[in-house]
């Protein structure tokens, strides 16, 4: 049963369009902000308004192989089996089908298209409680397809139940598990998930689709086709193993240590190469989702030195995946190879001018706790080691050596010691505050010198953004913007230039709006209520504090921290003067108002 992933892939794909379904393409892995989750941690995540009834483009029968993000387990990165990225296939029923077709074609493609013996697989159903029955519907159909009883056991909601934790009127509802022998155990392959229900505040209630949302993990699909029983091994990860070996001039396998450094380095730097080219790609930062992106590169570079090698090896494995790996699955990332390139290696060298320094702060920091403690034992017998390093310490190694606390964390737990996270938030938190003020300060002397002008085109820049999302894609996202009296700039992700028409819709909606003359409203609110009222802005910090909006009725909702025109009525003709390229997935527009 020997399969590549570009076989398996095309399978899948193959058997679901043979029974109707449209291939709806891998899309961006980048959360929208609705669900309030930062990354696609399911496929049937970018489908939620169309599970809860809204029309989809493709039809009722979709499919796709989607990428995922999850860095709940960055921790376990290094074994065999964990992954930031993986893969699901999805195929997706939205009030077509359900579960006598879905039941049937599951077991048609494991059994017949990939070859597993019917009598080795298990399968699970819901048990039911007070939410919803128990699935006697689904035992029937599966020992109807010949799957002994024996072989069907019901379970409770803690196994048997899909729905995104967490979310309150997201679709969700009872499934079936499929499972199969690895080595002695029993591992979950996949599911079908029945969607009939949406999620309240208290409980549940029916949906008027009833729908079907099947995944199936691809990664650990190939696994079991190809009798591996470590994921580096299949060839999503072979080359980029086989280079590590190369230039660290070390085998796979062969330390454990090593063999852990390599793994978390072709790990992060894939899952990075996937996120700086995503359709709606980020950029390393210190907020939010750039964060996290921030923390996989420069985790995958320490992993680099431990290995031997110099960060150089993140662009070589990147190249791996780009241009052998996925070029057909993400042709996208193909098209901004040179872009990705150069913002990996942007952030390494950023990392690595500082890396050395940081590195023997940290030692300091260490031989600081060893000395006081080996001092005070000497005075005091019953003195108890210290082994935690301080909040402040570990803040300036964030803030002066760009060292993410995860990674003085880990740092630490290599020589037994923790970090006082308590601490180090406190720290952060009045580090935000102190150039919160300064911003503050300068935007209250910006006022002074801004023009009313200036103001009116800060506005604008709302308008625009809000346009572009209407008219182009809700993908489309500002990546910058500049502004004087005489003219704004400003740039947004989109892949191709604007056609004429396009521009002119977008003049016309913003001109609607500004003639519609709608009140500017100023609104502090919590973060989680931003993100509840689809407000967009980066989405940062961890410690709950409130943030800044400006709404211009329902059209425009942004974070921001102003100061804004108090009415559209104020600004006056809008016009886009030129529209141009900025970067590799980056566009340009220049505008006035007249
Ligand atoms: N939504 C289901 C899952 O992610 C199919 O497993």
């Amino acid at each position: 049963m020997k399969i590549t992933s570009k076989e398996l892939r095309r399978k899948w794909i193959e058997f679901y369009e043979s029974k109707g379904h449209t291939n709806i393409g891998a899309v961006s892995l980048i959360g929208d902000g609705t669900t309030g989750v930062m990354f696609n941690v399911a496929g049937m995540q970018p489908l939620m308004p169309y599970l809860l009834g809204k029309a989809h483009p493709k039809g009722k029968r979709l499919c796709n192989v989607q990428g995922c993000v999850r860095l709940i387990d960055i921790e376990s990165v290094g074994d065999a089996s964990h992954f930031t990225f993986f893969e699901m296939m999805g195929n997706w029923s939205l009030g077509d089908y359900f579960k006598k077709e879905k039941t049937a074609w599951s077991f048609e493609f494991l059994t017949e298209v990939l070859g597993f013996d019917r009598d080795k697989l298990r399968v699970t159903v819901f048990e039911g409680d007070g939410a919803a029955p128990r699935d006697e519907e689904t035992a029937a159909l599966l020992k109807d397809l010949g799957i002994a009883p024996e072989h069907i056991s019901y379970l409770p909601k803690e196994d048997n139940w899909w729905e995104l934790e967490g979310t309150v009127g997201t679709p969700c509802g009872p499934d079936n598990e499929w499972f199969y022998p690895l080595g002695d155990d029993y591992v979950e392959i996949g599911n079908d998930v029945y969607m009939q229900y949406k999620k309240t505040a208290t409980g549940y209630e029916p949906l008027d689709n009833k729908n079907v949302d099947t995944g199936f993990g691809f990664d650990r699909m190939l696994l079991f086709l190809n009798g591996l029983s470590d994921g580096y091994e299949t060839d999503l990860f072979a080359s980029a193993i086989r280079k590590l070996e190369d230039l660290s001039a070390k085998r796979y396998g062969a330390d454990k240590e090593d063999t852990r450094a390599m793994r978390i380095v072709a790990d992060h730097t894939r899952t990075s190469v996937m996120l700086i080219g995503d359709a709606n790609g980020i950029l390393p930062s210190n907020v939010g989702a750039g964060y996290i992106l921030r923390r996989l590169i420069r985790r995958a570079v320490r992993y680099c030195r431990k290995l031997g090698v110099d960060s150089g090896a993140l662009l070589s494995l990147a190249k791996i995946f780009i241009e052998e790996v996925y070029p057909e699955a993400y042709p996208l990332l193909l098209e901004r190879e040179a872009y990705i390139l150069d913002e990996l290696k942007k952030e390494t060298d950023r990392f690595e001018a500082t890396l050395e320094k940081g590195m023997k702060e940290f030692e300091k920091c260490v031989q600081g706790i060893a000395r006081k403690n080996e001092f005070m034992k000497k005075s005091d017998p019953d003195y108890r080691d210290e082994t935690v390093i301080g909040g402040k310490q570990a803040f300036h190694l964030y803030d002066t050596y760009g060292f993410p606390a995860e990674l003085t964390e880990e740092l630490a737990a290599e020589r037994g010691l923790s970090v006082d996270k308590e601490g180090f938030g406190l720290c952060f938190k009045e580090h935000q505050e102190k150039s919160r003020a300064l911003e503050k300060g300068q935007a209250k002397g910006g006022l002074e010198s801004r023009s009313d002008q200036a103001v009116r085109y800060h506005t604008a820049t709302h308008l625009l953004n809000a346009a572009l999302k209407k008219v182009l894609s809700p993908d489309c996202n500002q990546k910058g913007s500049n502004i004087n009296d005489e003219r704004m700039r400003f740039d947004f992700n989109f892949d191709r230039p604007m056609t004429e028409d396009e521009i002119s819709q977008v003049e016309n909606l913003v001109n609607e709006k500004i003639k519609e003359d709608i009140p500017v409203v100023y609104r502090e609110m919590s973060l989680e209520e931003a993100r509840k009222e689809n407000f967009v802005g980066v989405f940062d910090s961890k410690y709950g504090e409130t943030v800044k909006t400006y709404s211009i009725g329902e059209f425009s909702k942004e974070m921001c921290g102003g100061p804004h025109a108090k009415s559209t009525g104020e600004l006056g003709r809008f016009r886009i003067v030129k529209e141009q390229s900025s970067s590799a997935g980056v566009r340009r527009i220049k505008a006035v108002l007249e």
